[in-house]
């Protein structure tokens, strides 16, 4: 068993013209908690969108497990384990909170012996959810939408879980449950976690590795310990 999980190597990438990603080059390691941090705009989302399928990369290498990702459609990217929450978290407004947690299931065929087991899971980390399973997914709180999200991308059984902002414009308490479920994830169920943050706190007391972008490219990386004031105050604080 490779104790590598992803591994994205020198990936280069434009949108209309303009070159976003400029050698992006990490390691997430199998059950941990990788940070990819940044300011506003350095690369972080266009990153996890060439990782999903969503930009073509000119150049680099991606693979997971050893697997070459760069050809696969984003389908086969999320049947070979990758599960993806994006920035703003992207729930069906007007569809329902159980709608919303089946649809990629669906989409993607998951049996449904393991949906009702990755179902209890979820309601075992974001007990509301159950709560709220006929509710519109509209009618939730920002927070709430963000643990469907989670759990919406989690019904597809990843291996790695890949979440953009999560901490973004929610509540204090939300965040907590948010991280705490991270942990559970990386501690019980043994997956690992690919985490764009930029509330520092967050990665600090959740994460065990960072690397940081700066206008595409990888400007500072190590173990979460690594991560000193003289790092925070060139790439972090604005
Ligand atoms: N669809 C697009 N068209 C043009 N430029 C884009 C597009 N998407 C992103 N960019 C540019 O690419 C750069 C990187 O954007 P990206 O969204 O990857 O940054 P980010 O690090 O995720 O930022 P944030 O922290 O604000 O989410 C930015 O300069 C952005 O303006
Ligand atoms: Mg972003």
């Amino acid at each position: 068993m490779s104790s590598t999980v992803l591994e994205i190597f020198d990936i280069q990438a434009a949108i209309g013209g303009s070159q976003i990603l400029r050698g992006v080059t990490f390691t997430v390691p199998a059950k941990s908690v990788f940070c990819l941090m940044g300011r506003n705009g350095v690369g972080k989302t266009s990153t996890l969108k060439a990782i999903t399928g969503l930009l073509p990369i000119s150049s680099g290498k991606m693979e997971i497990y050893g697997k070459g990702l760069t050809k696969l459609a984003s389908e086969d990217r999320a049947r070979l384990g990758i599960g993806y929450v994006p920035q703003g978290r992207e729930i069906f407004p007007q569809m329902t909170v159980e709608e919303n947690l089946l649809i990629g299931a669906v989409a993607q065929g998951v049996k449904p012996a393991s949906v009702s087991k990755q179902l209890d899971r979820i309601y075992s980390l974001f007990p509301i959810l159950k709560e709220f399973l006929p509710r519109k997914g509209g009618m939730l709180s920002g927070g709430q939408q963000q643990q469907l999200a989670i759990g919406r991308a989690l019904l597809t059984e990843p291996k790695l879980l890949i979440l953009d902002e999560p901490t973004e414009g929610i509540q204090p308490n939300i965040i907590d449950q948010i991280g705490h479920a991270i942990r559970l994830l990386r501690e019980e169920d043994g997956m690992s976690i690919l985490l764009v943050e930029q509330y520092l706190d967050f990665c600090r007391e959740f994460g065990d590795s960072f690397s940081i972008l700066e206008r595409g490219r990888v400007t500072a990386a190590g173990q979460m310990e690594a991560l000193t004031d003289t790092i925070i105050k060139k790439y972090l604080t604005v």
